[in-house]
């Protein structure tokens, strides 16, 4: 599909980033979706089908789980790269629902070496966020201790990747002999760790057979679009050609330097980028932080600038704030800047997109938290463990707001002052330039620096 979205400033850096600076749905999808038409190709790097990229295309909404978003240009290469784990029922319903929507997708590669979700996968992230949320684990006081995952079976086959033994990759899907193997070994661990914890009838028989069926089952269809991604990306790097690499979920849900252990099983930030693609982190020179013009987060965990109240679910209503991928109402907050900046320096970002500015219009005064409080001591210092993050006050100035429809402005001159000083105290906090304002969900609803 031709772009006619306007282009955000171009610049010169070879390999350019998009990545999440909050809790996930930042609208990284339409900040991707502007850089895609100027890349040849986008990689995604991370996590799995627990994404949700949504891009809206001439008024047609689009919600992408694993596959890129560069899909959307006809040129641009999407790769989907060895961190990511790949539910491949997933990723075909994907390329299914595109093709019947006439988007081509000759263009998708995907690393052999990228992990496979498997349909146990699925159900022990459920078992487990089942058994976390029941009374019978921990202190008697403390009856829900669920992460609140999407239950799309990341965790799990995270942890598989890092256990070895019982882990199966995409190039093993292509070798029935080897994956036969895996799945004998696979099916006897899965069985005894699910029936441990469920009787007979409340679980599914992983029989090695019927594992072997289901993977023979997508194994022909995926079989065309897998390749050693590493190389591809440094061939085409030799060619000379632009890489974009697409952030799924966020910098406060990475494994390490998120807000732990209410994060996923990945490294969202750009720290990810080298270890999920095989490109070194050199190469990697604009990365562009995705923040939203207040702060949302689905699932458990501490969210200091949370809004519990009638402006909470205002915010969630003219943001349409549930989530793309489970439908969950989100939780809304205030910006945290404090949190922003932490990632911000995380990611060393170039420059910032600020999205849903026009969901705050309508609000008189908008609070923006510039620090916590933390026994009795003020700090402007994210703290990323959760028990700790959950003991912080956040610390709030007050700014105007302001009560014109943005949605068709295009230049941060069209302005009403009120916005231009929020764009400008975030600018001024981060010590960052923002290079795109989203307005609105279409593609051309942007405003862009150098307008
Ligand atoms: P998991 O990734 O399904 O294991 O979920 C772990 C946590 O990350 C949960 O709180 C999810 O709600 C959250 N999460 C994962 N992916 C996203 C995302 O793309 N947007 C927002 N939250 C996410």
């Amino acid at each position: 599909m031709a772009s006619a979205a306007p282009s955000l400033p171009s610049n010169d850096a070879q390999c350019r980033a998009v990545v999440g600076l909050q809790w996930g749905d930042e609208g990284k999808g339409k900040v991707i979706d502007l850089l895609a038409g100027q890349s040849d190709a986008v990689v995604r790097y991370n996590g799995g089908a627990n994404a949700g990229h949504s891009v809206v295309v001439n008024g047609e909404r689009f919600a992408l789980h694993l596959i890129p978003c560069g899909v959307f240009h006809d040129n641009t290469q999407a790769i989907i790269g060895n961190g990511v784990v790949v539910d491949p029922f997933q990723l075909l319903k994907e390329v299914d629902g595109l093709e019947q929507r006439g988007i081509s997708i000759k263009n998708l590669a995907l690393s052999s070496r990228a992990h496979v979700v498997m349909s146990y996968h699925k159900d022990e992230d459920a078992l487990r966020e089942q058994v976390l949320s029941s009374s019978s684990v921990g202190s008697p006081k403390v009856h829900d201790q669920a992460i609140g995952t999407t239950k799309r079976g990341i965790g799990p086959a995270y942890s598989d990747k890092a256990a070895r033994s019982t882990a199966i990759r995409v190039g093993d899907l292509l070798k029935p002999d080897v994956l036969n193997e895996k799945l004998e070994r696979v099916s006897y661990f899965k069985n005894k760790l699910l029936a441990s914890h469920t009787s007979a009838e409340e679980h599914e028989d992983f029989a090695p057979r019927v594992l072997a069926d289901r993977c023979a089952e997508i194994a022909e269809r995926i079989s065309p679009l897998v390749t050693d991604t590493t190389y591809l990306l440094h061939d085409l790097l030799d060619q000379g050609k632009s890489l974009l690499f697409e952030g799924a979920n966020a910098t406060l849900l990475d494994v390490d330097h998120g807000t732990y252990p209410y994060v996923t099983s990945s490294n969202c930030s750009a720290l990810g980028i080298p270890a999920g693609t095989g490109v070194p982190g050199s190469r990697i020179r604009s990365i562009v932080g995705v923040a939203k013009a207040y702060s949302t987060r689905v699932g458990a965990g501490p969210f200091p600038t949370e809004l519990d109240n009638e402006i909470g679910d205002r915010i969630r209503k003219q943001g349409n704030e549930f989530g793309t991928t489970t439908g969950r109402p989100r939780r809304c907050g205030w910006l945290d800047l404090v949190a922003v900046k932490y990632s911000a320096m995380v990611n060393g970002i170039e420059s910032i997109g600020l999205t849903l500015l026009d969901v705050l219009s309508g609000i008189e005064e908008l609070q923006v938290c510039t620090a916590y409080q933390v026994d009795g001591e003020t700090t402007d210092r994210f703290l990323p463990d959760a028990a700790d993050l959950g003991e912080v006050t956040p610390v709030y100035k007050t700014m105007p707001g302001w009560t014109e429809d943005i949605t068709e402005v295009r230049t941060r001159s069209g302005l009403p002052t009120a916005a231009q000083d929020y764009l400008a105290f975030i600018e001024d906090f981060i010590g960052k330039p923002i290079s795109v304002v989203g307005v609105g969900p279409d593609r051309e609803q942007v405003i862009l620096s150098d307008q």
